[in-house]
């Protein structure tokens, strides 16, 4: 409504103003040469326009011309709009013009010519991404960047092995890394604080058999020739060969087998880079293997000391209560975390049931070599008073082998440890439930 009366008045102001500027010129016919005298009559009106006012009615007959007029007064005064005397100016417009015109002329030339140059520079630039050179180049300082882990650095215990790491790291001259160690051990975040803040690292999670494909394409990179040459420029910057971290999640099942020949050429053939592996359990460190334990630097990620776990735990408010979770789930990072997010009883109770379920289908079901599994579950509870593992030749199955069955199966009842070389109880629930397990199977046989 207010816009409507916004509306109308703008076209009243306009048209009041036109009105008031020709009410002098007043519309007139001719009917005669001779001058007409003044008189003020009745005109029939259209059906409909009796009504008018009568002012608006009057013929005024001057000479011949018959002139139907407002009278001024009664028209509403109002005063020109600002921009009626500057239109009315328009041939001092049109001169004005005409000077301005050639000035005009240049400026939108220089416009569309710094346009033009611009354009020519994005379209350049974006070329030269798009160039092999210009992504080899982009690769290598995103390498450049320094390595942000990711658990800030208030969140992180401090632990011997990330030392170790860190040594390793420092000192590196040939050959690849692997980092084994159970599931949830701590191998990711000890690896990432070694790494924190240090620059020509990339990170790469192996998932699937084309993890390679997946590593050129994230650095925009075409293959193994380009990521090549990144190494060779991230080198020569640092004076020292870049660090490739392959990190392998628990859930991924394929894409080892390629990782041991990459990792070789990379770290021991042509030394261009470290190449760390971090293997989410030993099942799947024992399958790589970069030409053998001479051309690889394995090392074991434990469980936390008493020390470390009871740092983690106050980290996570439970400073008072952590020798209960220790007690109860044992000194993995990743079941101490599990625990402060439900509780130590349910953690405890899905803990127990899993190892006795992981004893029991490796016990039945692994027999790659006769009775593979259940073998090395005898030859496990055998040395444990000695607090020894079961070395390899205590079944006729390699622990390559058995390796493999644990991953594809995902019944983790033992493990390989890669530095003692030698199989081991996941852990001492697994260890508890072989026991069990196994007296009874002995008990009800005849
Ligand atoms: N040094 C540490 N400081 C604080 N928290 C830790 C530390 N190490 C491990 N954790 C906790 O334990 C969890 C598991 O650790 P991490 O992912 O490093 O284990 P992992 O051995 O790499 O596991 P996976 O076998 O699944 O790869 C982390 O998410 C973190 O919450
Ligand atoms: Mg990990």
């Amino acid at each position: 409504m207010a816009r409507k009366c916004a509306i109308a008045k703008l076209a009243l102001a306009v048209f009041g103003g036109l009105a008031t500027t020709f009410q002098a010129q007043m519309p007139c016919f001719q009917l005669s040469g001779r001058p007409l005298p003044l008189a003020t009559s009745k005109v029939p009106q259209p059906p409909g326009k009796r009504d008018l006012p009568l002012a608006t009615r009057k013929v005024t007959l001057s000479g011949g011309t018959a002139c139907f007029e407002r009278p001024p007064a009664k028209l509403p005064a109002r005063s020109l709009p600002g921009w009626l005397p500057w239109l009315a100016r328009g041939h001092q417009h049109v001169s004005i013009w005409k000077k301005l015109w050639p000035f005009v002329v240049s400026v939108s030339g220089v416009v569309l010519s710094v346009e033009a140059t611009l354009r020519g520079r994005r379209d350049a630039e974006r070329a030269q991404q798009e160039s092999q050179e210009g992504r080899t180049q982009a690769a290598a300082d995103r390498m450049m960047v320094p390595f942000p882990p990711q658990t800030k650095k208030a969140e992180v215990v401090e632990r011997d092995i990330t030392k170790t790491i860190e040594e390793r790291i420092l000192g590196w001259h040939e050959h690849a890394t692997i980092i084994a160690g159970r599931f949830g051990a701590g191998k990711s975040v000890a690896v990432e604080e070694a790494l924190r803040d240090m620059q020509g690292v990339y990170v790469h999670q192996v998932r699937g058999n084309d993890w390679e494909e997946k590593l050129y394409k994230r650095l925009g990179l075409d293959g193994p020739d380009m990521l090549e040459e990144v190494h060779r420029r991230v080198g020569d910057k640092l004076k020292r060969p870049p660090i490739l971290l392959l990190d392998i999640p628990r859930t991924t099942k394929q894409g080892m087998e390629t990782i041991s020949s990459f990792a070789k050429e990379l770290s021991s053939d042509r030394k261009l880079a470290h190449v760390i592996v971090c293997a989410s359990s030993a099942a799947m460190a024992i399958s790589f293997d970069a030409g053998g334990s001479a051309r690889q630097k394995d090392i074991w990620v434990g469980d936390l000391t008493e020390k470390e776990a009871k740092e983690l735990l106050t980290l996570r408010g439970h400073q008072n209560d952590w020798k209960q979770f220790v007690d109860a789930c044992g000194f993995n990072a990743l079941d101490l975390v599990d625990a402060c997010d439900i509780s130590v009883e349910a953690k405890k109770a899905e803990m127990e049931q899993k190892a006795r379920k992981e004893v029991l289908r490796f016990k039945d079901q692994c027999k790659i070599a006769g009775d593979t599994g259940k073998e090395i579950l005898n030859k496990l509870l055998e040395n444990r008073q000695a607090g020894e593992g079961a070395e390899e030749l205590c079944t006729d199955a390699s622990p390559k082998d058995v390796a493999m069955w644990i991953r594809e199966k995902g019944y983790h009842a033992v493990i390989w440890h890669t530095v003692k070389r030698e199989y081991q109880f996941a852990s001492e629930l697994h260890a508890n439930a072989a026991i069990e397990i196994l007296k009874s199977t002995s008990q009800s046989t005849p």
